[in-house]
């Protein structure tokens, strides 16, 4: 087993997951790079761990489907002999971004697969495992943080599946962090607001304009590194008691304002 701290990053092979990635590795984690089509990407994202003295694979597979997180998981395990911290971050906007009037079925499913059923059925395949290893004495404690959105709160009525998604999130947080602090394990919730990533690029122009406007008193566009910056907080020591928090990431957004 390798003595470093290991993270498994869901989505880590561009935008968020990308910069999460690289923090943790910074800070000393070894570090399972989960990819689902971009092996590219998350090769570069491993050479680039790997040039700085770092420790890193990259795992493909959908965190959607049953068997790719069995095999996301194993493989990580395999190679470390350990998990102590999960960032469910893989996630995708609402394909088309229809209105709520032509909201697909189809789309819903994949959305929920992706963003909620996938990060649920992972943690809890991952808080299983780390029971194990902590019963066994190999890791001291466990971590899971999952990154949700202001979309949790906000509407876009064009992206009804992304944001209902979202919202389950923090309930998700909730059940977790409630069961699993008897074994060990805390869990976390970040809440970004506007980073700029693949995911907004299209959108770029709305933003731009919006941001400009005091869409959030912090007036700039949130980075990939400020998320990042977040969970590496929230796994390390800094909160030993507390489980179960919403970290907001969003320049203020959350604030209601006059
Ligand atoms: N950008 C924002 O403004 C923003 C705001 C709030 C919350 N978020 C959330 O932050 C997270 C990351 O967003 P991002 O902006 O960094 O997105 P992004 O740039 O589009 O990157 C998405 C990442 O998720 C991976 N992914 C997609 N579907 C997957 C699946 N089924 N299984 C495994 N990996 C999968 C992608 O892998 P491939 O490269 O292989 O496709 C990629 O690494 C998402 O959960 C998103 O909802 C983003």
């Amino acid at each position: 087993m390798i003595e470093h701290p290991t993270a498994l990053v869901t989505g880590a092979s561009r935008g968020i997951g990308r910069a999460i990635a690289l923090e943790l590795a910074h800070q000393g984690y070894a570090i399972a790079v989960n990819y689902v089509r971009s092996q590219e990407s998350a090769d570069r994202v491993v050479q680039q761990i790997a040039a700085a003295g770092g420790h890193a694979i990259a795992v493909q597979g959908n965190v959607g489907l049953r068997e790719d997180r069995d095999s996301i998981v194993d493989k990580t395990l395999e190679t470390f002999g350990r998990i102590d911290l999960l960032v469910n971050n893989a996630g995708i906007t609402s394909p088309g971004r229809k209105d709520l009037l032509e909201a697909t079925e189809e789309n819903w499913d994949v959305v929920f697969d992706t963003n909620l059923k996938g990060a649920f059925f992972l943690a809890q395949r991952v808080a299983n495992k780390m029971v194990a290893l902590i019963s066994a004495g190999s890791i001291g404690r466990g971590t899971i943080v999952n990154v949700s959105s202001i979309s949790a709160y906000a509407v876009s009525t064009n992206r009804v599946d992304y944001c209902i998604a979202k919202a389950g999130l923090q309930m998700m947080t909730w059940l977790l962090a409630s069961r699993l602090a008897e074994e060990q394990i805390r869990v976390y919730e970040i809440c970004p607001g506007v980073i700029a990533s693949d995911m907004t690029a299209p959108v770029t122009e709305k933003y731009d304009k919006l941001i400009a406007d005091g869409l959030s008193p912090i007036r700039r566009w949130g980075q990939p590194e400020d998320v990042a910056k977040a969970v590496a907080t929230v796994a390390s020591d800094a909160f030993p008691f507390s489980t179960g928090d919403r970290i907001n990431v969003d320049g203020g957004f959350h604030i209601r304002r006059l």
